[in-house]
This record gives C-alpha cells, structure tokens and sequence, in this order.
C-alpha cells in the first residue's frame, strides 16, 4: 500500500526515468533484496542481486558457481575479480541503459571505485546510495525467519511476514525455501564480513556526497515510503 497524496494512492503514480544506479546498503537482513525489488519494479529498471546472480550460478553448476559455493557457505565474500567480471557482463546488456538497482554490490572498496569507472565508461551518472541502518538484534529474526520463492523470488518472513498458506507463495504459488546462509551459524561470519570489508563504503559514497540514510527498522510500507521520497528528491535536485 502507498502513501495517499490526494486521492492518489503514491506507488500508482506514473514514474518517469530513473537514469543512474541506485545501490542498497546495508547488512545483511536490512531489506536491502525487499526495497530494491520493489524500487526496481516502479521505475521498470533492472534489479541486480549479485547474490542471487551467484546462487544461480550455484544452482546451474557453472565453473563459477563451484568456485562460489563454499565461500558462500562459510559466510565470506566471494573475491572482488569474480563479481566484478559478472557485474561488468551484466550491465553491459541494453536493459541497463536507462539505470539499474544494485542490491548487495559494491561490497568492497575496490568494488565501488570498479563501478565508478564503469558508470562513467557507460555514460551513467554517479550512483545514489540508500544506506539501510539497523540495529544486530533485529537482523537474527529476519534472517532465520526469511523463505524466499523458489519461482519468482519473493521474499517473506516466518515471524513478520507470513505467506498465506505456509511454505508456498502467495503471488504465485511456488515452494518457498530457506537459505542455506541463513542458519545461525553462518549468520555470525556475514554479520564479521559486512563490519570488516563493507561497512567502509558508508564513508567512501558519504564522502562523494551520494549517500541517503534511512531507518530498516520501521514497516516494510514506511521505509519503501522514505525510499521513494529520497529517489524521487535525487531526480529532482539534478
Ligand atoms: P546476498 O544475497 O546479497 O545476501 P546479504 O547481503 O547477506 O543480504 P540478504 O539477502 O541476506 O538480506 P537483505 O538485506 O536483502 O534482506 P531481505 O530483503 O532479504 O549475498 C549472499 C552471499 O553472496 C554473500 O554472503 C557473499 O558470499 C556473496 N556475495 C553477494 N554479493 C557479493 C559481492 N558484491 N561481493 C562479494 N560477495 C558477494 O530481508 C530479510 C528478511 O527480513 C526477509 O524475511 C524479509 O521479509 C524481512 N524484512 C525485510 N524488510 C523488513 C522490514 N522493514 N520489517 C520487517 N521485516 C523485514
């Protein structure tokens, strides 16, 4: 549900071109997958997961997948050369021409300053940040409790989001699964590796002025209202 402006409900509203990158920051169970499907969808612009670019290549036994799976596995990230190959392949595909949503990439240093060069090699503005804060205690429910689409990749929670009728999905009714990293003890290394090798790009895109915060912890409906208000800013200060 959107926010009423008149008797025009905002997410109905037609939404022009959104022309950039728009990455999503934050650990992992902010939201980041939630928010970026959902801003992705209202400016018909691509949503570009490298996790579930590189569960894919899991799935389908690709070189690359064999490489990833373990590193995967263990909660660490997978090193920048293989993601940054995958990245620079996938843009390059003319649905990104009119601007993409990144969730869960850049994820490194080296990964962001990469990108930058990209955008600029493809005629792209410099990307807008939506950084997602939230509090370690929260994170373990969402995680634990997230199924996700086998089909089309919706994603609910056990605890805070059920689907209507348990383990299936509501839009369209595929098996819903858990994630293997998604088990407690695979939770603790993601949470080390977001602090030690990520959370450094939350200074790196404020320094470069591009960085939007916004509280994870509200509702799903509130913090994709301050999304689509702090989008919708960027386009209009240009
Ligand atoms: P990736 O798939 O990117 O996982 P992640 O960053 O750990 O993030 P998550 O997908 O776990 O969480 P999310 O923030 O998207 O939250 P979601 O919306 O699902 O990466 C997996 C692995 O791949 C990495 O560990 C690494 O090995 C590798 N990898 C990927 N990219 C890489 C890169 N660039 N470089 C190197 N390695 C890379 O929500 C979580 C749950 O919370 C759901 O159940 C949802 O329903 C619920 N929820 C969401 N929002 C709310 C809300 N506002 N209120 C209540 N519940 C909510």
């Amino acid at each position: 549900m959107g926010v009423e402006v008149g008797n025009v409900a905002l997410d109905q509203r037609p939404v022009s071109k959104l022309d950039r990158a728009v990455i999503f920051l934050g650990p992992p169970g902010s939201g980041k997958g939630t928010q970026a499907k959902t801003l992705a969808g209202k400016y018909g612009v691509p949503h570009l997961s490298t996790g579930d670019m590189l569960r894919e290549h899991i799935a389908q036994g690709t070189p690359l997948g064999l490489k990833a799976k373990p590193i995967m596995d263990r909660g660490e990230l997978v090193p920048d050369s293989v993601v940054l190959k995958m990245v620079a392949e996938r843009i390059e595909r003319p649905d990104c021409s009119q601007g993409f949503v990144f969730d869960g990439f850049p994820r490194t240093v080296t990964q962001a300053k990469y990108l930058g060069e990209l955008l600029k090699y493809h005629g792209l503005k410099q990307p807008f940040v939506i950084h997602l804060v939230i509090s370690t205690a929260l994170l373990m429910r969402r995680l634990t409790g997230r199924r996700t689409c086998k089909v089309g990749g919706e994603i609910y929670n056990v605890y805070d989001r059920p689907p209507k009728m348990d383990g299936i999905c509501d839009k369209d009714g595929g098996e819903l699964y858990q994630r293997p990293d998604d088990r407690e003890e695979v939770i603790q290394p993601r949470l080390n590796a977001y602090e030690k090798q990520t959370a450094p790009l939350v200074s790196y895109y404020r320094r470069l002025g591009a960085l939007h915060q916004i509280d994870a912890s509200k509702s799903v409906a509130e913090v994709e209202q301050e999304i689509t208000q702090a989008v919708a800013n960027i386009r209009g200060a240009r």
